[in-house]
């Protein structure tokens, strides 16, 4: 299988990994088939997303979508956030192979488990915000 030098590189080197203590959201995502598990941590400070941290018990590209997810999203506002998807992931890493799409798919309902769960935490429905997360994916 070809991994491109980004995905080895953040493979390798993951950046934010780790947990945020009293994180503003925290979500957890995984798939079904390959049993990979996703945790991602926002800390969130006036609708902007100030640290991004997450733990990967994944393959390569897990690790490397993760990573590549947190730097896309830290900084950033919660709606830049929301608009984070698999594609601009897998384009960021200088793509994946077809059977590690799914992989991507893990990081961006990863980072939106977590905004769920940081609406929820302040009594605010997710839904209309953040759509429907599936905790298993099941591809
Ligand atoms: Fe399942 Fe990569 S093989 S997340």
């Amino acid at each position: 299988m070809n991994y491109s030098e980004k995905v080895m590189d953040h493979f390798i080197n993951p950046r934010n990994v780790g947990e945020i203590k009293n994180a503003d959201g925290i979500g957890e995502v995984g798939n079904a088939k390959c049993g990979d598990i996703m945790k991602m941590y926002l800390r969130i400070e006036d609708e902007t997303i100030t640290d991004c941290k997450f733990k990967t018990f994944g393959c390569g590209a897990a690790v490397a979508t993760s990573s590549m997810a947190t730097e896309m999203i830290k900084g950033r506002s919660i709606d830049d956030a929301l608009k984070l998807t698999n594609s601009a992931v897998m384009e960021a890493l200088d793509g994946l192979p077809p059977v590690k799409v799914h992989c991507s798919v893990l990081a961006e309902q990863a980072v939106k488990a977590a905004l769920t769960d940081y609406y929820q935490k302040q009594g605010i429905d997710p839904e209309p915000i953040v759509g429907k997360v599936p905790e298993m994916e099941e591809e």
